[in-house]
């Protein structure tokens, strides 16, 4: 059965008109004109217990308002939000125990509090019991560092001192699922690359299913093996991450430097860039062997030094959001 299950699900927004000058904001009193913005439009998808799925789209695709119709913050226009069998909106509170939030863009925290205050507050909020807090303070103290600024108000964090704070909290009640909304999203590669295997051990040895939308490609890709694209309030792709890869081939790019005169000419081999000796050539596994490629180019040069790499995630899901927007 599936713990999360959406279906033709939609968002209306309403949007009052507003009118220019003191009679038209008058007026506005008397008779409201509005506009409306369609965010999500007849998404459905599954998912089940234990899975760590990327929800990624564009800016104003429609993330950030599905996550909030799954947490119960908003009400959806039409269709079907279940999450381990509740109506979010109509549960809320039911819900907000089994399921935890970040929001990146702002933080779910007491501002003017220390930092410690906040989890205080959480644990009376959830009325988590003293040894489970403890347990749990210490696990996220030890992997997220929080003994540092335990101490300081919340306002007065750093970005990345913040976020491992947010996530932090919201763990504190031993969610099963975990919705987190641009959780890596400012912050520098270390911060990011340690949230990443917290997001990991999380989903791996407490099987907390994982929700987690990111402009971020290397975070989709060290961390999801499935992703939901969505676009314009509509589902593009829902599938495994490796699947989208094969389409698109299996492009890699080598990096050499090459010692030789002979101009550059191979089969099957694209170069995409040339800075004295050094040649960054796009080539397809599939094809042409890294193997093969490598021998070719030793028949005419001397190869001082070689890389090879996969094409990025980036890349192709730039191909998929510029192919929608050329139909
Ligand atoms: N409260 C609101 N009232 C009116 N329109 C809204 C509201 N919130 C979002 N929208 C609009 O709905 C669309 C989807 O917004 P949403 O925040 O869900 O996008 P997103 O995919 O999270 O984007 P981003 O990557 O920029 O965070 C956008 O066009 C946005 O302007
Ligand atoms: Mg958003």
């Amino acid at each position: 059965m599936s713990l999360i299950e959406v279906k033709d699900l939609a968002k209306v927004y309403k949007i009052p008109k507003r009118q220019a000058g003191m009679l038209g904001a008058l007026k506005s009193i008397f008779k409201k004109e509005y506009t409306t913005k369609t965010a999500v439009r007849s998404v459905s998808f599954t998912i089940s217990a234990g899975e760590m799925v990327g929800y990624i789209g564009p800016n104003g695709a429609g993330k950030s308002t599905t996550i909030k119709m799954l947490t119960g913050i908003l009400v959806p226009t039409s269709g079907k939000v279940l999450v381990n069998g509740l109506i979010p909106y109509k549960e809320r509170q039911k819900n907000a125990r089994q399921i935890g939030v970040v929001f990146g863009q702002r933080t779910q925290l007491w501002w003017d509090l220390p930092t410690q205050d906040s989890f205080e507050l959480l644990k009376q909020v959830y009325q988590i019991p003293t040894k489970r807090y403890k347990q749990n303070m210490d696990t996220y103290n030890e992997i997220l560092g929080l003994h540092e600024f335990l101490h300081i108000p919340v306002r007065q964090l750093s970005l990345g001192q913040r976020m491992r704070a947010d996530i932090a909290a919201s763990l504190l009640h031993d969610p099963i699922i975990l919705f987190l909304d641009e959780p890596t999203i400012g912050l520098d590669v270390v911060a990011k690359s340690k949230i990443r295997k917290f997001i990991r051990e999380i989903n791996i040895e407490r099987k907390v299913t994982v929700i987690l939308t990111t402009h971020d490609m290397a975070d989709i890709e060290k961390l999801c093996k499935r992703m939901i694209l969505i676009d314009n309030g509509k589902l593009m792709y829902d599938g495994e991450l490796a699947k989208i890869k094969e389409m698109y081939g299996d492009k890699r790019i080598m990096v050499v430097d090459l010692e030789g005169d002979a101009p550059l000419e191979l089969e099957q081999v694209t170069v995409l860039k040339e800075e004295n000796s050094r040649k960054w050539l796009k080539f397809d596994a599939r094809k042409l062997t890294p193997a093969e490629l490598i021998s070719k180019l030793s028949q005419h040069y001397e190869i001082k030094d070689l890389t090879i790499k996969d094409q990025d995630i980036e890349v192709i899901i730039r191909h998929l959001y510029e192919r929608k927007e050329k139909r």
